[in-house]
């Protein structure tokens, strides 16, 4: 009886330590180390690189790779996946990495992600050996102080989706888009795009795009398009350019934008006629433009507006009793117009509304007494014309 215990005992051990040592070999994630080739890649990247805070102190070459600061690696094959080294905006003490990049990165031939946005490389160009580094599927070099022409051999990361290069860069044009089939997310703000007449047309040849920032990129210009490829465009900012025409049609068809942003341009009046399709808009910036007319009566089918942005124009004619419709806004800014009449009782219909900017209009009146109704509101600036005495006669404050 003592020693079939004993045997039990003995079995058992040794099933679990079977089961141990083949849990480790299946589990891997703790034996896989980066491969040698890589490690050494990433050591000549970083004596090239300048790390006045010693972000990189992890980097030692005794130590596992894939246990340096913003390095993964693929947890089977231990083959580095991914470079995170981006800097946080207004971080203190400041942490930038600047200096240059060895091509010695080409060596990581499984890299996917690349983040070397918000450093400081004082003004060197983006080395054009990047668009070899050809499993990329993310790439960001934003705000990172890289000037000069963005090389068009980044047209050969064909397999990217996430492209950001905001800042003081330009481009000779931007055929090399046309490689970037996959593309799901651009931002090229900041981007002097002057010498690229057919951005539009490269751009509508990216037809997964969800999300397109070219804000301040000195664009003058922006064509009517027949049809429009990238139907699945969520986010569009197009804000602080040059435009100085009409409100382009094809904007309007953009049925899953939720976010649009045409502030700072000089678009003017008429409206397009639109049976509007975005129903999913929540954000609209429609500021600093030279729009003169009244307000379009599709403007207030937005029924899921949160933000709305129209201050520093020229609009004219009253606020209409839709506004009524617009029950999720959050704020709304109308101020520095040209709009006239009372402002229509239906503005209590707002029951999220944050923030409402009337001042500097020709409004009449009082403020409905409805408006002591809206239980959200934070902020309220009005300004209202007393037409008795024909002066102005100012009411601004804040609601709590
Ligand atoms: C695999 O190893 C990792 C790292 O040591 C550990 O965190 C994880 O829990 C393990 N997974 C399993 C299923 O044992
Ligand atoms: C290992 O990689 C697989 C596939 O990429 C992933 O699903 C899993 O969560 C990873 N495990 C760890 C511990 O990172
Ligand atoms: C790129 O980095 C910046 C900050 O450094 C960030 O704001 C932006 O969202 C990033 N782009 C993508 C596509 O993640
Ligand atoms: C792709 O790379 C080849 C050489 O590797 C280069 O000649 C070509 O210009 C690149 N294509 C683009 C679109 O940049
Ligand atoms: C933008 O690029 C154009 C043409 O390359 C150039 O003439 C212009 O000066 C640039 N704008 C700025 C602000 O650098
Ligand atoms: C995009 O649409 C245009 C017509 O506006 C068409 O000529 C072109 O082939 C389309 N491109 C893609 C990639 O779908
Ligand atoms: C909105 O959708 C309808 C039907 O799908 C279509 O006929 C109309 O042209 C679209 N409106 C715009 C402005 O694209
Ligand atoms: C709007 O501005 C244009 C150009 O300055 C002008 O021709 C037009 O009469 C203005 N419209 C209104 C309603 O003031
Ligand atoms: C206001 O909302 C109602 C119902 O939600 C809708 O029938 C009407 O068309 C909307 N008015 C405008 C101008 O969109």
């Amino acid at each position: 009886m003592k020693t079939s215990l004993h045997m039990v005992a003995i079995l058992l051990l040794a099933f679990l330590t079977i089961a141990a040592i083949d849990f480790g070999i299946c589990n891997g994630s703790h034996d896989v180390v980066c491969p040698q080739r890589e490690k050494q890649a990433l050591s000549s990247f970083k004596q090239d690189l300048k790390d006045p805070s010693d972000r990189l102190s992890s980097w030692k070459v005794d130590e596992d790779c894939c246990k340096w600061a913003g390095v993964v690696c693929d947890n089977l094959t231990g083959h580095v996946l991914v470079l995170h080294l981006r800097n946080p905006p207004y971080y203190y003490p400041d942490s930038s990495l600047g200096g240059e990049i060895n091509p010695f990165l080409l060596n990581l031939k499984h890299l996917n992600y690349l983040d070397l946005s918000g450093n400081d490389f004082q003004g060197i160009s983006i080395p054009s050996f990047i668009g070899s580094l050809a499993t990329l599927q993310y790439l960001n070099l934003s705000d990172a102080r890289f000037e000069g022409t963005i090389p068009h051999q980044l047209g050969n990361l064909s397999g990217l989706r996430f492209l950001s290069l905001k800042g003081g860069m330009h481009v000779e044009n931007l055929q090399w888009l046309l490689g970037l089939s996959h593309l799901e997310h651009l931002d090229l703000g900041g981007v002097n795009l002057t010498s690229e007449h057919n951005w539009l047309q490269v751009i509508n040849n990216l037809p997964s795009l969800v999300e397109l920032h070219l804000s301040d990129c000195q664009l003058d210009h922006i064509p009517q398009l027949t049809g429009v490829n990238f139907t699945s465009l969520a986010i569009l900012d197009l804000s602080k350019n040059d435009f100085r025409s009409l409100i382009p049609r094809w904007i309007f068809s953009l049925s899953s934008l939720v976010f649009l942003d045409l502030g700072s341009n000089m678009f003017h009046c008429p409206f397009p006629m639109v049976q509007s399709n975005m129903t999913l808009l929540r954000y609209l910036d429609l500021s600093w433009n030279d729009l003169n007319c009244t307000v379009p009566s599709w403007l207030y089918s937005f029924s899921r507006l949160e933000f709305l942005d129209l201050h520093f124009n020229h609009l004219q004619g009253e606020i209409s009793n839709k506004i009524g419709n617009l029950s999720c806004l959050i704020s709304l800014k109308i101020s520095h117009n040209n709009l006239g009449g009372r402002l229509p009782n239906a503005i209590a219909n707002l029951a999220s509304l944050n923030t409402l900017d009337l001042s500097v209009n020709g409004l009449v009146g009082r403020l409905p007494n409805a408006i002591g109704n809206l239980a959200s509101l934070d902020t309220l600036t009005y300004q209202v014309m007393n037409l008795r005495d024909g002066c102005r006669a100012g009411w601004e404050g804040f609601v709590t």
